[in-house]
């Protein structure tokens, strides 16, 4: 397995991997159960260890496609470290409901006994609020996760998309420190590093997970002006540094931050996910990584 690092997520010993292994769009790769495996060997013989799920990613379900997977080699459970999320509730098309998100204890439960089911697997390293719930009752988060604990199905709890009040809040009902908040963060969506949502987790030492490090491939295929000029510097940057690609410098973009947060690769090829892992070895210095801010936002630093 390569020396990628390893980072504590907490005090009881929790490591995920530098970088993690995004599933959600799993069922548009077309993999064969085999193929798949082969992807997870992979990206875990890159020290890619963590991947991320949730129960609601991909037709067929992702979960299930995954535990397809694992099926054919059990053992590799024991060399990764699985995410999953709940909460969000999406209903059938002929139903007439809306989507909308669920955070009572009986559908926090009921969601992980899917995932597990799915996965096929005893329990799960971390679960996360995928979204946060306007109807979002703490104490009866705390009490599903108290309970979730207890049963030995999940041994870590976290956050997906939470402000910091929200963060603060369901925090202030729990024994044991949230793990992580997973927010988009891209060039193209600055708003944590705008927010103070990156400098409140900073200052708590809780590490974020962050999603979209692309902005879902946008910034490499968008055709509109904007973004083939902002693809102009880009090119330039990565051409000082020693960059293989754009992508590849935007993860470097990203790791520069401060706040430390673990990319989730969304790539289903091997070749970009061992592209991204390598962008651990670029440094750009500070005038280089304004002007990549300089480029997304449309002028200069005030
Ligand atoms: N918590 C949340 O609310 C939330 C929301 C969204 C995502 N996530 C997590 O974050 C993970 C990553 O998100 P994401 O998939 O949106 O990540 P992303 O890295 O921003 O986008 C991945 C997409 O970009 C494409 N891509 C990558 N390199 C490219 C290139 N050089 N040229 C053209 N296209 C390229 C990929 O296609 P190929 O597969 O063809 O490379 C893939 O379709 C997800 O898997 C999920 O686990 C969480």
């Amino acid at each position: 397995m390569a020396n990628l690092e390893k980072i504590q997520m907490n005090e009881s010993g929790l490591e995920f991997s530098r970088f993690i292994q995004g599933y959600w769009r799993m069922a548009e790769w077309n993999m064969s159960s085999q193929e798949s495996l082969t992807f997870l060997k992979q990206h875990v013989e890159l020290g890619i260890t963590t991947v991320d799920h949730a129960h609601i990613y991909g037709s067929p379900s992702c979960e299930q496609l995954f535990g397809e997977a694992l099926k054919l080699q059990p053992s590799i459970r024991d060399d990764i470290e699985i995410v999953s999320k709940c909460g969000i509730q999406l209903p059938c098309n002929e139903s007439g409901a809306v989507a909308h998100y669920r955070s009572d204890a009986k559908s926090i439960i009921e969601s992980v006994d899917l995932s597990l089911s799915r996965l096929g697997v005893d329990s799960i390293d971390a679960l996360l609020i995928h979204r946060p719930d306007f109807l979002m009752d703490a104490d009866e988060v705390a009490e599903a996760f108290k309970r979730l604990e207890g049963a030995g199905k999940v041994h870590n709890f976290g956050v997906s998309n939470f402000s910091a009040s929200q963060f603060s809040l369901l925090q202030s009902r729990l024994d044991k420190p949230l793990i992580t908040n997973q927010i988009e963060i891209n060039p193209i969506n600055m708003q944590s590093l705008d927010d103070g949502l990156l400098d409140y987790l900073s200052e708590n030492r809780v590490i974020p997970m962050a999603w979209s490090c692309l902005g879902g491939g946008r910034i490499l295929t968008e055709t509109s002006e904007t973004m083939e000029k902002v693809r102009a510097t880009l090119a330039v940057v990565a051409h000082e540094v020693g960059a293989e690609s754009i992508d590849q410098l935007i993860f470097a973009w990203v790791l520069a931050l401060p706040s430390k947060p673990l990319p989730i690769i969304g790539s289903g090829k091997i070749d970009r996910v061992a592209s991204a892992v390598r962008s651990s070895e670029i440094a750009l210095n500070r005038e280089q990584w304004y002007r990549i801010w300089t480029a997304f936002k449309g002028h200069a630093v005030p």
